[in-house]
């Protein structure tokens, strides 16, 4: 009698802090978009990034379509017309809305989808009420759903950075906050890790993505990693030294890219009066030389590790050396909303593993051995987009709180800057 009650109590608390998980993730997604216009929230600024009013209706279409409507009893959705302007790539779930035309969705209006959003909670709240057991099918999917937004809630900060960047007013977001001055780091640290058969992915306990599973044996040589990120400072010097000016320092594709887009320094940055600036939430700021370099893509990180005649980590060295360490760092909840410079060294542990900015790493992001998609419509999730891209570890500033861990596995396109992108430096042990 006792232990029934004790796993009832169980159950029912299990319960009730999914629900408050859920209930807050969909509170911040309110909150980030708080500062924002309905014109703001409308228009997108190209063909990567979307509006932020598409943002919130499609985490709550994935509500809508993978939980509500599977198993909430008598669910009614919202709108049937959402399903095409709010599905995202689920060919499971039929033709959508063109990705690089979300932007022109000026119906439905931002009201509606914030009714939309409201129904939506209601309907989840109800689907609780009836009774969610923690270790559930539902439950799993609410996890999913709840993961999701979050991705969304980091796209929807990179996403309006990318408008504001792109209006020659050049908004803030925020207003800005005083910044302390940091004295440039003098040379990073360089830890030292032995080679070996050692143990990449996920084990099983907690949430993960599927791209993250099995675990697996992974060979690794000796390796060297830098104690801290890549900085501004260092980037320009790497700018000043011809870096995107010299041919030899760069992949074929990099090259054509820094041809072909002028490429000249990291996206955001523009020269003013001689003086470095950078467009950044808190709009447009000088280069702080001490913080970490962001908005680069692949081939620049990759470029920047051959000059400075080191290279990138691959996914599994950042894996290594990050397994051990508590996971903290400046991502969203510190609100600083930008990379900031490294704390002072000690103990001989790499500092900002987790936060300010996803690091390159020069892994493809390819299906771990064993690796299976999971079955149905959320098999589409992560592993078709297997190819051409690479990984990036670690969270970066607009990482919502809790969405962080050793094993995550970010992916981008080689030739793509809008996210916090930035790297960490590695070498051969010789
Ligand atoms: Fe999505």
């Amino acid at each position: 009698m006792t232990r029934q009650l004790s796993v009832q109590r169980t159950t029912i608390e299990g319960r009730r802090v999914l629900e408050n998980r859920l209930l807050d993730v969909r509170r911040l997604s309110h909150e980030l978009a708080a500062p924002l216009s309905a014109e703001d929230m409308t228009v997108q600024a190209m063909e990567d990034a979307s509006p932020t009013k598409w943002h919130l209706a499609h985490v709550t279409w994935f509500f809508e379509t993978f939980i509500l409507a599977k198993h909430l009893p008598h669910y009614r959705p919202f709108d049937d017309t959402f399903n095409y302007c709010f599905n995202s790539y689920y060919e499971s779930q039929g033709p959508r809305q063109p990705r690089p035309q979300r932007g022109v969705l000026t119906r439905p209006s931002s009201e509606r989808v914030m009714a939309y959003r409201a129904h939506v909670d209601e309907g989840l709240v109800e689907l609780f009420a009836l009774g969610v057991e923690p270790e559930s099918e539902i439950a799993r999917l609410i996890e999913i759903g709840i993961n999701h937004e979050q991705q969304h809630q980091e796209l929807l900060l990179t996403d309006i950075l990318a408008l504001f960047a792109a209006n020659p007013l050049r908004p803030a977001y925020r207003n800005p906050r005083p910044r302390a001055a940091a004295p440039e780091p003098g040379e990073p640290g360089w830890i030292d890790y032995p080679g070996g058969i050692r143990q990449a992915g996920h084990d099983g306990a907690g949430f993960a993505w599927d791209n993250e599973a099995p675990r697996h044996d992974v060979l690794i040589h000796p390796f060297r990693l830098a104690d801290r990120l890549v900085t501004n400072g260092e980037w320009l010097a790497f700018m000043a030294a011809g870096g995107y000016r010299t041919a030899s320092l760069w992949l074929a594709d990099g090259w054509a890219a820094v041809n072909r887009d002028e490429w000249d320094a990291p996206l955001y940055w523009e020269q003013r009066d001689g003086q470095w600036l950078a467009m950044s939430l808190e709009g447009l700021q000088p280069v702080d030389r001490a913080a970490p370099v962001a908005h680069v893509s692949y081939f620049e990180a990759d470029a920047f590790a051959r000059w400075a005649g080191k290279r990138l980590p691959t996914e599994f060295e950042w894996e290594i050396a990050a397994q051990d360490l508590p996971v903290t760092g400046n991502g969203l909840a510190t609100k600083a909303l930008r990379p900031l410079p490294a704390e002072p060294a000690s103990g001989g542990k790499p500092r900002q593993m987790f936060g300010d900015v996803w690091e390159w790493t020069q892994s493809a992001y390819l299906p771990y051995p064993g690796y299976r998609p999971p079955a149905g419509a959320l098999g589409e999730y992560n592993g078709k987009f297997m190819v051409s891209q690479q990984v990036l570890r670690g969270g970066s500033c607009a990482t919502p709180p809790g969405h962080t861990r050793a094993t995550y596995r970010n992916f981008f396109y080689p030739q793509q800057r809008w996210q916090f992108m930035g790297l960490r430096l590695a070498s051969e042990i010789t």
